[in-house]
């Protein structure tokens, strides 16, 4: 497992509200996206890029990482966004709606201009890639070798539902293949994958369920839309202290038969090989990552 940033709730929230950025400065959210795109409106978004240029100097985020999500490259927005926000220094971009690879350059190369510019470390901005459309899901190879800045990318359900022409069920079978997708070759490439929205914010057991399923699919995190969210999903995307214990013994135990020449073996009953070690050693390193273990 590559060893990526901790981002298991990722809240949103519009750009143009000063009010939510603070709050969201107080909440224990992993990442926060400051939005440029669909959370603003369209004539509001000057607006915006100038409150996020002041929330980024005036607020102490603390632990919490910075984004800011730019509108898509072919918006006439972008150029603007990176151009404004951009030399207030946040961790990276959130660039919505990728559907290639060169989605993903052009963005890093407007990057890698204002990085020389301040003499900043060479991709020391990041960038996430939210795939949400038809075309991005076919092009996620591609999008997932695009570029060294890239850490994660995100899964967009709502978006996706809405270009394909399916209808969105809490069951979610109408977008499995891509959120299935997205977590596949993030792994395959080794990025980071951060599940859909959930948009019903008052139904915190529906949210619950659904960040298990996304922990079971390999997902690492979930975007958030509102603050009763974060707590719920830093809880479902941390290993709970049973399964690190699980984990632990798996691993001695499979030390152990090394050393007596043994590969497969039986522990509680059933049949562990290296898989099943592997899968112990992700919770592992989670459980590292989340501050739980040494
Ligand atoms: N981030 C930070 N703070 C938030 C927040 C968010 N995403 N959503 C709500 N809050 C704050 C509100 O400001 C309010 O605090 P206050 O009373 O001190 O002002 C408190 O949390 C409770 O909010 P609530 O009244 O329950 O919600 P709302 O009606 O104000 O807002 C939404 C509902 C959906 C509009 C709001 O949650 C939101 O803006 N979500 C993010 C939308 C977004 O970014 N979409 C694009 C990306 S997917
Ligand atoms: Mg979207």
């Amino acid at each position: 497992m590559t060893n990526h940033k901790l981002r298991r709730s990722v809240l949103f929230m519009p750009g143009d509200s000063m009010r939510k950025i603070q709050k969201a400065t107080q909440l224990d959210a992993d990442t926060i996206v400051m939005d440029l795109e669909d959370g603003v409106a369209l004539n509001n978004k000057a607006a915006a890029r100038e409150t996020i240029v002041e929330a980024l100097r005036t607020l102490d985020f603390g632990r919490r990482e910075r984004l800011v999500r730019v509108n898509p490259p072919a918006s006439g927005f972008l150029d603007d966004d990176i151009a404004v926000t951009a030399p207030s220094q946040p961790d990276g971009f959130v660039i919505p709606k990728t559907e290639t690879a060169a989605d993903v350059q052009t963005v890093s190369r407007k990057l890698a201009a204002v990085e020389r510019e301040h003499g900043w470390a060479e991709n020391s901005l990041r960038l996430v890639a939210v795939v949400e459309t038809a075309l991005g899901v076919m092009n996620l190879k591609e999008i997932a070798q695009s570029d060294a800045r890239l850490d994660a990318l995100m899964f967009g359900a709502e978006d996706l539902a809405g270009d394909i022409g399916a209808v969105r069920t809490r069951a979610g079978w109408e977008v499995f293949f891509a959120r299935s997708a997205v977590v596949t070759a993030a792994a395959a490439y080794g990025l980071q994958a951060i599940d859909m929205i959930f948009v019903d914010f008052q139904n915190l057991d529906g949210l619950a369920e659904e960040c298990r399923t996304a922990r079971q699919m390999g997902y690492a995190g979930k975007m958030a839309i509102h603050p009763k969210q974060v707590e719920i999903i830093n809880r479902e995307f941390s290993p709970t202290p049973a399964e690190i214990e699980r984990a632990q013994k798996l691993v001695a135990a499979h030390r152990a038969h090394q050393q007596s020449g043994t590969g497969a073996f039986a522990f509680e009953g059933k049949m562990v090989d290296m898989p099943v070690i592997r899968a112990a050693e992700h919770v592992l390193a989670r459980a590292r990552q989340a501050g739980l273990i040494q």
